[in-house]
């Protein structure tokens, strides 16, 4: 499929999981090239009058929320979210993500765990049968003592980590850390994982998401599919 092609399936998506936003409702608004066809698909609701507030996940998406006349209320710092809705960059059977592709990971993973309901949108190229392998896991870190947690990291996974760059000098987070893409072949056992990288000084979140998504929506060449999490 072409970029185009997967550019439209993303849109779909998007699309069904504006259906899930209703007025008088406090929306977590994601990050990412998904994100960006939900913000239009809710500036247009916003138009034909309905009423809601947003918290976004990076600047990039409240400048892009505000382009689409969506009100914000990330000042705040203590919501009540009906509902987040993001992106990811993979899925497996059981719901759990990797994220962190855009680097909002961390904004990404408070918002999603205030919120009521999580919903996830891909395009069909993001499921997997086991996370890894061909999207390395993104870690967020402080930049003291970066190498040294790098190392901890490395020998947790037996897996090349590499600091992530812009244009030539080391990608900086929102909140001004650094990201390390983790190079995993196989992440068999995700909840363990991000327990075990939690505890490593140094570590400020993963990309990994577990046990967080309630509904998974996805784009695919023959329609949109959503799909419910099982109750736990
Ligand atoms: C941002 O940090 C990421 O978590 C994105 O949500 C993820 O990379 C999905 O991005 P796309 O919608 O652009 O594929």
């Amino acid at each position: 499929m072409t970029s185009v092609d997967l550019d439209q399936l993303k849109k779909a998506a998007a699309l069904k999981a504006s259906e899930f936003v209703r007025s008088g409702m406090v929306v977590g608004l994601g990050t990412g090239s998904t994100a960006k066809h939900l913000l239009v698909a809710i500036g247009e609701q916003v138009r034909a009058g309905m009423k809601l507030r947003g918290v976004p996940t990076s600047q990039e998406t409240a400048a892009l929320a505000k382009q689409a006349g969506i009100p914000l209320i990330d000042a705040e710092n203590r919501w009540e979210i009906d509902v987040a809705i993001d992106g990811a960059d993979q899925v497996d059977p059981h719901f759990n993500l990797i994220k962190g592709g855009g680097g909002a990971l961390l904004k990404e993973k408070i918002v999603a765990a205030s919120a009521k309901q999580f919903i996830v949108m891909v395009d069909h190229t993001k499921q997997v049968q086991v996370l890894g392998g061909s999207f390395p896991l993104p870690i967020e870190v402080i930049p003291f003592g970066w190498g040294s947690t790098a190392r901890e990291i490395e020998a947790l996974t037996k897996s090349r980590v590499v600091l992530r760059e812009r244009n030539g000098a080391p990608f900086r987070t929102e909140a001004g850390n650094l990201i390390v893409d983790v190079h995993i072949d196989r992440i068999s056992q995700p909840g363990d994982l991000e327990t075990a990288l939690n505890l490593i000084p140094g570590v400020v979140e993963t990309g990994l998401f577990v046990g967080r998504t309630n509904v998974l929506i996805v784009g695919t060449p023959q329609g949109v599919h959503t799909l419910h999490a099982p109750k736990t």
